[in-house]
């Protein structure tokens, strides 16, 4: 065993013969030394990562996002964070590309709550409160053990909650992932607005190498929503009617490509024309300009006042009222974010009259099994694989200038994903 500068590395890439299956590499660079796993857990592939990672080593310190204080874009702050090493179960991703949700800005606005201002970095538990089941007793919040699991996954101030990255080192003993693979995630942990992390080995998924990571990232968890929404929420099928709001936004555009392909009659809500012809092109039978048309009259028209069979609702406070008017007897209200603002409580005599069904799901509890998370996952990636989904990655920008991505998806500037690139 030696030590081997950067230059030597590459010899090896070429020529990993030379070496022993069982030789464990030792790196010098910037006078700091580093360890390969074993050689005969790489393949020739890894192998050639690893020479090209010699030239970027692993560093403790990278750059990331984070959030000190609660409030606009302007509280997204582009700084030095450690992040450490992986520990059992977790492996060590260099992000190459991170997916932006809405629900960034609800966490950045305070719209879903943290126990502690302001958060500290790497130790703070972030308490999703108004996101999880929960139950009072004595001041206290009563969780269950699988929310308790999931909240202490909410453990960094770095925003961000979907991004595909390359592993670079793996914790001691784990198993089935190595340096070199692609791995895609969504949902907690939160702090994917970062050069790199730290994450649970059970909380990523393998990327198809014919799917690039930048449409990896605009796709998995606004996918994965989709998916839930669509097959599980309420099972859409040939013959259904369906209105989708924000129809040409991350999740819409998917909800209507997919929904399409299902056989169903899709009816979709934009603001302007040109959102309107992405709608369109993206499987809507019929696109109603909520800002100037009165949706629930176009609603009635298009369906002979006969109601949609399942409303998805993501702007909330504006619509949900109109959406619960343009339901069919027994429809089903899907109610799953408020990107205008929390709607207003709602009377369960106000589902009476039609016999309603009313459900706030989240992407969380309908992943909360690795089993679940495959299979969301691989569904989502065939789709897009066999040209179901077209991903329409219309902005991207580099992580740091996050808060500008913020603004622009805020004040509805956005269509489709939005990507940042570290
Ligand atoms: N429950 C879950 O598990 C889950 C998972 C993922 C996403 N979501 C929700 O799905 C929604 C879509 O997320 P996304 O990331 O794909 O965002 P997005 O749809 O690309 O952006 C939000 C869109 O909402 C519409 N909107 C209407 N009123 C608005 C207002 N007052 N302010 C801002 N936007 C307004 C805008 O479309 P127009 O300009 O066409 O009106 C805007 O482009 C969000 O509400 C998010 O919370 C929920």
């Amino acid at each position: 065993m030696g030590i081997l500068t950067s230059l030597k590395l590459s010899h090896l890439a070429s020529a990993p013969h030379r070496f022993n299956q069982n030789s464990t590499l030792f790196f010098l660079h910037n006078s700091s030394i580093f360890t390969s796993p074993p050689l005969c857990s790489l393949r020739h592939t890894k192998l050639k990562a690893l020479a090209t990672d010699s030239a970027s080593p692993i560093s403790n310190m990278v750059k990331a996002i984070r959030v000190h204080e609660l409030g606009g874009p302007e509280v997204l702050k582009w700084e030095d964070v450690e992040i450490g090493e992986p520990g059992e179960g977790e492996i060590r991703v260099r992000n190459k590309a991170i997916g932006l949700n809405f629900i960034d800005i609800y966490f950045r606005k305070g719209v879903y709550k943290a126990a502690t201002m302001p958060f500290t970095p790497g130790v703070a538990l972030l308490l999703y409160i108004s996101y999880f089941p929960f139950s009072r007793k004595n001041d206290s919040f009563i969780v269950n053990k699988s929310t308790a699991r999931l909240l202490n996954d909410f453990r960094f101030s770095i925003a961000g909650m979907e991004a595909v990255g390359e592993v670079i080192a793996v914790g001691p003993g784990l198993t089935g992932r190595e340096v070199g693979d692609i791995v895609a995630y969504a949902g907690g942990p939160m702090g994917s607005y970062s050069e790199e992390q730290i994450l649970p080995a059970n909380k990523v998924v393998s990327v198809p190498s014919s799917i690039s990571p930048v449409i990896a990232a605009s796709v998995i968890l606004k996918g994965m929503t989709a998916q839930f929404l669509l097959r599980r929420c309420f099972k859409v099928e040939r013959g259904h009617t369906i209105l989708v709001h924000a129809a040409a936004g991350g999740v819409g555009s998917l909800l209507c490509q997919w929904a399409n392909a299902l056989g169903a009659t899709v009816i979709g809500t934009v603001s302007t024309k040109e959102k309107a012809t992405q709608a369109k092109d993206d499987g809507c039978h019929h696109v109603i300009i909520y800002k100037e048309e009165d949706f629930v009259a176009r609603v009635n028209e298009i369906t002979s006042s006969n109601g949609v069979d399942v409303v998805y609702d993501s702007v909330g406070k504006d619509t949900f009222q109109g959406s619960l008017a343009c339901l069919k007897l027994r429809g089903y209200m899907v109610s799953f974010g408020q990107s205008s603002g929390t709607p207003d409580p709602v009377p369960l005599s106000a589902l009476a009259p039609k016999s309603l069904f009313l459900t706030r799901p989240s992407l969380m509890q309908y992943t909360t099994t690795r089993d679940e998370l495959l299979e969301t996952a691989g569904e989502v990636f065939a789709n897009v694989s066999s040209g179901v989904l077209r991903v329409h990655v219309n902005h991207t920008y580099p992580l740091a200038q996050a808060a500008q991505a913020h603004a622009e998806l805020e004040s509805r500037k956005t269509s489709g994903s939005v990507v940042l690139i570290p």
